[in-house]
């Protein structure tokens, strides 16, 4: 696997891979990989010739009291990881690589939707998804790109700007992993103490006792949403940061679920957010 760290050096390789006729995919992340990274590297493998990942925490999607400083940072472990699932090229730039001084361009994605869930709660998170993802998407010279469900309102950013400025990237969703216990996978979840762990457990409780109960023919939006809030807040150590059902596709305020709908929730467990969801209808 090749290890790339300025602009020039992941140039040279897409333009190499693009020259030979390869198919290049992308599958940007922050680091610290686990299994939820790993199945996206390999769903990358089974459609793409060529694959790029990133590892790159990228210091604009922070706001100024998050956890920029504190995210996980094992780049070692990482390559290990996507060596074994075959991974062509790492990209790891250094942050003043991407944003060298002078740097000034950002791309800000204005549909009503990025106000919402993870939108509303950290302001200029998505501009800094949107201007990081783009820039990787031109470096990587990928046709396809791959994100996981677990940041389901990211993947409906991405194909937004995508489609608005006609970027020539197939945009791919890869379903949630999670622990057996139920856990989405996360690079979050490393921040939990034991305790926490066990506490954690009730973002996915919460969305299977919805999702059950849709099952059984409940459709009223309100009751799966209370549903899941009487459940969270049945753990001490949780503190419901939002809990939201939508249309999926736009995120629009639903009363009964019909279509493909996105329940969504936002978490704290003592000092660690954590998102979960569940697409249903
Ligand atoms: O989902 C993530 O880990 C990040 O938001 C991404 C897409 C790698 C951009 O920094």
């Amino acid at each position: 696997m090749e290890i790339l760290r300025t602009a020039a050096e992941i140039t040279r390789f897409a333009k190499a891979a693009q020259q030979a006729g390869k198919v290049i995919g992308l599958v940007p992340t922050m680091g610290a990989l686990h299994e939820g990274h790993l199945t996206l590297m390999r769903a990358a493998k089974a459609k793409c010739d060529v694959v790029i990942a990133s590892v790159f925490v990228n210091p604009v999607q922070f706001g100024p009291n998050e956890d920029y400083d504190a995210y996980p940072r094992r780049f070692e472990e990482d390559c290990r990881s996507l060596e074994s699932v075959g991974v062509d090229a790492v990209f790891h730039p250094e942050p003043k690589e991407m944003y060298p001084e002078g740097y000034g361009t950002y791309i800000n994605v204005e549909s009503d939707f990025t106000r919402k869930l993870c939108g509303g709660q950290r302001p200029g998170h998505f501009r800094g998804v949107a201007t990081v993802v783009t820039k990787l998407m031109n470096l990587s010279r990928a046709q396809e790109a791959f994100f996981g469900q677990k940041d389901a309102q990211q993947v409906l950013v991405i194909r937004r700007f995508v489609k608005d400025l006609n970027l020539q990237v197939n945009v791919n969703m890869v379903p949630i992993v999670r622990e057996e216990s139920g856990l989405a996978r996360s690079s979050r979840n490393a921040y939990l103490s034991e305790p926490e762990r066990a506490a954690a457990l009730v973002l996915s409780r919460s969305l299977r006792k919805a999702e059950n109960a849709w099952k059984a023919g409940e459709t009223d939006a309100e009751s799966l949403k209370k549903l899941v809030r009487e459940e969270i807040q049945s753990e001490p150590l949780a503190e419901i940061d939002y809990v939201e059902l939508y249309s999926f596709d736009e995120l629009k305020e639903i009363q009964e679920v019909r279509g493909e709908s996105l329940l969504a929730l936002a978490v704290r467990i003592g000092k660690t957010r954590l998102i979960d969801n569940i697409i249903i209808g």
